[in-house]
């Protein structure tokens, strides 16, 4: 069968699985250019919005444990903007909420509920049994007890080299909050700094934003 000639060039591209290989990772990789490119570039430009703080001292530390403790492996820090996302969870997570976090917990994987807007949800004192025991507060949860974190006091020398590190990373540190730094650590264990933590996610939010 006699094809007009640009039908045999694709026949030509089809019948080659080298040749149609080749080509298709060079679409694929120009539609992957075109979509990523200006990503980059936008990511350079996000500021925090004036109300989004550096974590405090306490708080700093208590994201620290959230990334050693691995609580990302279940839970998801960002709101997507869909419906039921948002009224679920509350309004949707934007760019310049996560400047500070280094790295950004955002995640994918949900086999808890999402945790960019639990602060102030529950009172210290559920989230601090919830820790301990989660299943003495939702029967059916499968999220595993941390009760070393009761026991453990916090490492007050450490901080101030975190935060210095932050700060040359662009997080706008003064010397005197380093300074002030192991005072609000003192006696803490690493169950109140994790509270902590947790209680401040999303509330640097803007009601204006919502
Ligand atoms: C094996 C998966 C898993 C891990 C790991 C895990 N969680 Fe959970 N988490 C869950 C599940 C499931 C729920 C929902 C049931 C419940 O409330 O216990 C939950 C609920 C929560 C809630 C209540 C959220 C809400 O809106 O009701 C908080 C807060 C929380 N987890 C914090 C943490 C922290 C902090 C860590 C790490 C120290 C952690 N989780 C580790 C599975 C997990």
């Amino acid at each position: 069968m006699k094809f007009p000639i640009r039908y045999r060039h694709f026949e030509k591209i089809e019948k080659h699985a080298w040749l149609l290989g080749i080509l298709t990772a060079f679409m694929v990789s120009l539609g992957g250019l075109a979509e990523i490119t200006p990503l980059f570039m936008e990511a350079h430009r996000v500021q925090p919005a004036d109300h989004v703080q550096p974590y405090d001292p306490l708080r700093l530390a208590g994201r620290d444990i959230y990334v050693r403790e691995g609580c990302y492996l279940c839970h998801s820090q960002m709101v997507r903007q869909l419906r039921f996302e948002t009224q679920r969870y509350g309004a949707y997570s934007t760019a310049s909420e996560s400047v500070y976090d280094r790295p950004f917990q955002w995640g994918s994987k949900r086999t808890g509920p999402d945790l960019a807007r639990v602060g102030g949800k529950y009172t210290d004192a559920w989230q601090r049994k919830h820790l301990l025991a989660p299943r003495s507060l939702v029967p059916e949860s499968n999220m595993p007890a941390y009760p070393w974190l009761e026991e453990a006091t916090m490492d007050a020398e450490d901080i101030q080299a975190r935060m210095r590190a932050l700060r040359r990373l662009g997080d706008p540190y003064t010397d005197e909050q380093i300074a002030a730094a192991p005072q609000a650590l003192k006696g803490k264990t690493e169950l109140d700094a994790l509270v902590a933590y947790l209680q401040g996610l999303g509330t640097q939010r803007e009601a204006s934003d919502e």
